[in-house]
């Protein structure tokens, strides 16, 4: 079984495309609804609830678990990873969603922190969208700075959004703030960006609205692809944590919230029904 976490729903859309991609495994989502947005927390809490939420899918059965938030991923996986896991489930992982995005737009493996010589990377600018505290963390621009330095990354925060994807906002409304953050994003890029990267799973359920603000031309990187291109190569090497079952088994929603609410709402950005179960 394979844990999926995120701090709501925006992981879903990594679930997704996990499922579509590998439809074989058994999947388990959790939601930790009763303490999002975890965009605003402070770091000590971030890194509490999401080693707890993690404690909770390894209990369930789960030897790998996904983060499948930007947040939870940029701020408490190399602690939970070199701190928690060695003492608490050794032989439990723990991986997330920077590293494949970093890997992805830099065309560096994770394991390579510094520039590769001879190889003369064709100068990027990057925008990089995500919580407060994704862009506090500084985990984008420090990584990719590390394994290539001729990228220019900016970083823009878009307050409120994950606030507003989750509630229900009417889509005109989030189009127009969507606008507003892009805006703010271009003027303080110098040049035009040529990829941009919603480093928050919330944000691929706006695509659309990141695609008709930003320039033509700029590639948005499909983070929920890279991510389970990424997952999918890690089992192919490590079978042990989840071998395909041939019964397709149906997935697992759970919620430290309150399913009557968030089934409705997540299915709809889900793209199919889903029902959760409390904890
Ligand atoms: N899923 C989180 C992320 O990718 C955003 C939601 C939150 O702030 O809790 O950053």
């Amino acid at each position: 079984m394979i844990g999926v976490f995120d701090s709501g729903h925006g992981g879903l859309t990594i679930l997704r495309a996990l499922m579509d991609r590998f439809p074989g495994h058994r999947y388990v989502f959790l939601g930790d609804h009763a303490h999002a947005p975890y965009g605003t927390r402070d770091v000590e809490a971030i890194y509490d609830l999401t080693r707890d939420n993690v404690e909770r899918l390894f209990s369930i059965g789960c030897r790998l678990v996904l983060l499948a938030c930007n947040t939870a991923s940029a701020v408490a996986l190399r602690r939970l990873q070199q701190t928690w896991l060695p003492h608490y489930a050794p032989g439990n992982r723990v991986l997330g969603v920077v590293v494949p995005t970093i890997e992805a737009v830099t065309e560096v493996p994770w394991h390579v922190t510094s520039p590769p010589h001879g190889q003369a990377r064709a100068a990027k600018r990057v925008v990089v969208y995500g919580t407060r505290r994704t862009v506090e963390s500084g985990s984008y621009p420090y990584e990719i700075g590390l394994r290539a330095p001729a990228i220019g990354v900016t970083q823009q925060a878009c307050a409120g959004l994950v606030d507003r994807i989750e509630s229900d906002t009417p889509e005109i409304e989030i189009a127009r703030e969507v606008a507003g953050f892009v805006a703010a994003s271009l003027a303080a890029v110098r040049g035009a960006p040529d990829t941009a990267i919603l480093g928050c799973t919330h944000y691929p359920l706006v695509a659309a609205h990141f695609a008709a603000a930003l320039p033509a031309g700029v590639e948005i990187l499909d983070q929920p692809g890279i991510v389970a291109d990424s997952l999918g190569l890690y089992l192919s090497r490590h079978p042990e944590f989840d071998a395909p079952d041939p019964a397709l088994p149906a997935p697992r929603f759970f919620t430290t919230g309150d399913p009557a609410w968030v089934s409705p709402l997540a299915s709809r950005f889900f793209g199919r029904p889903v029902t959760f179960e409390g904890l």
